[in-house]
């Protein structure tokens, strides 16, 4: 017979914990853990005394002690299902990602079926930027209960997140998508159908079934977000095209002719333009596949995109732009954080004209290299106004004959919108008069910047 295993022992021991989870009932709780300790320090009953004090030690937030109550179990009951469980989120709180997916993962591997444990680790891999593990984990969550708002939540928040707002608009964009079709199709007209396309940056995978359909039989895509690009195979294989589009998950600067290539491609179609032109690094990517992954005689789509604009007053606008005096104090300093391009909805957004439509930056996209470039515009001013910036559009340039545009005057709700680059200070102007301004871009951003006269 063991020491607790003596009658008095056992009884002091009992009465202990009954007095514990007494206290416990009553909201005492830091005398509920004194207690609990007490009758953990006569070992007695610790799988039942250890979940107890864990949780009453997470009411009083202290999750590092709540930690070393739970591996305590751990060390007893190694499988013990719910102490993982809990030890799981507590270093999530703790901010322990890594661990806390190594204690869910154990858990979800014991009980496969149990959803709330797949969907804490989904939301501890999200955390972790592992989104599509998460997603995948959040829809098995789902299957085993599909009325769980959380979870479908969850699903359609992650979803979400991984895509940008415009690219719906973007796919309903049909002067846009038209555009590309006409210039696929010509394409593979004058190459045949046993030309190589490459569809660099996949999205749903469109332009690579536009490609298909249009007779290409071998089209490789690419897609550097990997839930679109599962997207993407999914699409695809549903629109029946799977034995001749194969999309990777992949930035293109990761394929290699050789691997995901079995050549270089004849047809390159890419449509990874911003509003901007620039900031989905349209340059660096045309240059790596000009370099690695295209025949040299390749054509490619688009073949020259501009940034076009024009000189602009806004009352509206401007409140986004520059600020000064507000509520008696000078706040103007802070002007110098001021966004130096804003998306706006050219249609729906008010601004006047200050001066005619201009080519900023011409972009041609068969070229094997570019250089950053600045030169001054002379701007012809044909109204008079409080100059803010330049509203910018783009124009794109696909084939003979086959140009797309989101000029503000014709263009409503699609998947570009127009920007306004604002100048750091407003400019008064009267019609007749010249602006210069210098015009160019870094590679990744346009520049535009309101440039003095220059001397007679
Ligand atoms: C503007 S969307 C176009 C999608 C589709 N091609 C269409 O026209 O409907 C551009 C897509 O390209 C992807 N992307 C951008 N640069 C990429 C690159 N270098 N390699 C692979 N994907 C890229 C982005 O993640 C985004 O999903």
């Amino acid at each position: 017979m063991t020491e607790l295993e003596t009658p008095d022992r056992l009884s002091e021991a009992r009465a202990a914990l009954a007095e514990a989870l007494s206290l416990h009932d009553r909201g005492d709780l830091e005398a509920a853990e004194a207690a609990y300790r007490q009758v953990l320090a006569q070992n007695y009953r610790p799988a039942d005394v250890l979940p107890l004090l864990a949780g009453l030690l997470g009411r009083l937030s202290r999750p590092e002690d709540a930690l070393v109550a739970w591996d305590h179990l751990l060390a007893i009951e190694p499988d013990h299902q719910v102490a993982l469980h809990e030890k799981g989120l507590t270093l999530h709180w703790l901010g322990r990602t890594e661990d806390a997916i190594v204690a869910l993962e154990r858990v979800v591997a014991l009980e496969p079926d149990n959803a709330t444990a797949i969907g804490n680790l989904a939301v501890v891999l999200a955390d972790a930027k592992r989104n599509l593990e998460a997603l995948r984990l959040f829809r098995r969550a789902l299957a085993l209960q599909p009325d769980n708002l959380h979870l479908r939540h969850q699903v359609r928040r992650l979803g979400a997140g991984a895509v940008p707002f415009w690219h719906i608009p973007m796919m309903n964009d049909v002067p846009r998508n038209d555009a590309f079709e006409a210039a696929i199709r010509a394409a593979i007209g004058q190459r045949g159908g046993e030309a190589r396309v490459l569809d660099i940056g996949a999205g749903s995978g469109l332009l690579s079934l536009m490609a298909a359909r249009g007779g290409a039989r071998r089209v490789v895509a690419c897609e550097m977000e990997p839930m679109i690009a599962e997207m993407a195979q999914h699409i695809v294989a549903a629109n029946g095209y799977a034995d001749r589009v194969t999309v990777h998950a992949k930035p293109s600067t990761e394929l290699t002719v050789g691997a995901e290539l079995e050549g270089p491609a004849d047809i390159l179609v890419s449509e990874i333009l911003s509003s901007d032109l620039l900031t989905e690094k349209v340059l660096d990517t045309f240059e790596d596949a000009h370099r690695r992954l295209l025949s040299p005689d390749a054509i490619v789509i688009p073949r020259v995109a501009s940034a076009m604009g024009c000189l602009v007053a806004s009352e509206n606008l401007a409140d986004y732009a520059f600020v000064g005096d507000v509520s008696g104090f000078d706040l103007s300093a802070f002007g110098a954080f001021a966004p130096q391009r804003l998306p706006i909805h050219g249609t729906m957004t008010g601004w006047q004209r200050l001066s005619d439509d201009l080519e900023l930056v011409r972009l041609d996209l068969r070229q094997k290299k570019h250089d950053a470039t600045l030169a001054r515009l002379r701007i012809p001013v044909t109204a008079a106004g409080r100059a803010i910036g330049i509203v910018q559009w783009m124009h794109i340039d696909l084939w003979d004959g086959v140009t797309f545009d989101n000029h503000p005057n014709g263009y409503h709700d699609g998947g570009w919108l127009q920007v306004l680059h604002s100048f750091p200070e407003a400019i008064d102007v009267t019609a007749g008069e010249t602006l210069d301004i210098a015009v160019g871009h870094d590679r990744i951003t346009l520049i535009l910047w309101p440039l003095p006269p220059e001397p007679a």
